[in-house]
Formats: C-alpha cells, sequence, structure tokens
C-alpha cells in the first residue's frame, strides 16, 4: 500500500497546461515547495530509501535535481555533485550530449569530482523521455562510479519517449507513480 504523504506531494505538483509551449502540460514542483511540510516529506521518503546504502554521491540535474539534491546528500551523508548545462561550470569537466525533442543538449560534470568505484544517486524532479538522465548516468559511469538508481519526483510517461525511440533501461524511481 502507498505511503500517505505520497498523495499529499502529488496535490502540491501544479500541472500547467500549454507552458512553455503549446500541448506541454508543465508539471510544477514550485507550489511543492512552498508547502513545507510536503517538501520535507518528499525529501523524508527519498532519504528512507537510501539511507544505509553506501552511496557517496548524489548527483543533481540543473536545474531541479539542485533543489532535491542536496538535503538528500546531507541527510544521507553523501557529497552533493551538480551536473550543469554547458559552459556554466569552471573547471576541467567530461561533458555527454542527449537527444532532446528538437535538437541537443549536454550535461557537464567536473572531473575528480566523482572517483573510481564510488556509488552514485542521480536526483531530478522529473523523467520525461530519460534522455537527461540517461546522459547523467553515463556521465558517472565514465568515471568509474557505480549508478544504484536514479530518483525521480514526477514521471511524464508521454508522447516523447516514443518520438525519440529512448529506452528506459535503467533503474530508476518515482516517487508518486
Ligand atoms: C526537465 C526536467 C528534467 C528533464 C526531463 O528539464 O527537469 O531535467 O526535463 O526530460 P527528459 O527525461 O525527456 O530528458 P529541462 O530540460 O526543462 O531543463 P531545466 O531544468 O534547466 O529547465
Amino acid at each position: 500500500c502507498q505511503d500517505s504523504r505520497i498523495n499529499e506531494i502529488k496535490s502540491k505538483i501544479r500541472v500547467v497546461p500549454n507552458f512553455p509551449k503549446p500541448g506541454i502540460m508543465f508539471q510544477d514542483i514550485t507550489t511543492l515547495l512552498l508547502d513545507p511540510k510536503a517538501f520535507k516529506n518528499t525529501i523524508d521518503l527519498f532519504v528512507e530509501r537510501y539511507k544505509g546504502k553506501n552511496i557517496s554521491v548524489v548527483a543533481g540535474i540543473e536545474a531541479r535535481g539542485f533543489i532535491f539534491g542536496p538535503p538528500i546528500a546531507l541527510a544521507i551523508g553523501a557529497k552533493f555533485v551538480p551536473l550543469r548545462k554547458p559552459r556554466k561550470l569552471p573547471g576541467d569537466v567530461i561533458s555527454e550530449k542527449y537527444v532532446l525533442e528538437y535538437g541537443t543538449d549536454c550535461l557537464e560534470m567536473h572531473i575528480g569530482a566523482v572517483e573510481l568505484g564510488e556509488r552514485a544517486l542521480v536526483v531530478d524532479d522529473l523523467i520525461a523521455t530519460g534522455g537527461t538522465i540517461g546522459a547523467a548516468i553515463k556521465l558517472l559511469e565514465r568515471t568509474g562510479a557505480e549508478v544504484v538508481e536514479c530518483a525521480c519526483v514526477i514521471e511524464v510517461p508521454d508522447l516523447k519517449a516514443c518520438l525519440l525511440d529512448v529506452d528506459l533501461p535503467f533503474r530508476h524511481y518515482v516517487m508518486t507513480e
């Protein structure tokens, strides 16, 4: 049976039709952040799942993975590593391109932030096609880290995955599923 906290979390996520463009139902987590109890429950549920799993790295995906990732990292005693959009990080980086519905984008990570053999958790607010999380996994695995799981608050099981023909072969957990 589902944790009663999850229904409350779901109810706090605002759905905005036709944003940022026609046809998109935007899942807005800023309304969840306005409710300290629901926001804390979101973090707590992730922490309960990952505490004691010997995870040393929480990697957050820009931008909303930077909201959920750090409190999880602090609570489970892991370091936080930001995975950023291009040309934001000042040090030497490794990059991984991924396919969007129209065009491509890229994630970057500082070289040396993650070491061989570390156990990593990837955090983002939302998974749609899985392209973004796929790039995050590749970045971490290129450093020799093991990606234990990818954690998201929301999944959008929409047409994009079919359009892009992207598989979701990796282990991921969606809180509100
Ligand atoms: C959104 C979301 C995820 C990604 C998921 O970010 O926060 O990172 O899309 O989509 P996917 O599973 O199809 O790859 P967005 O690309 O809008 O970037 P932003 O957070 O910088 O606005």
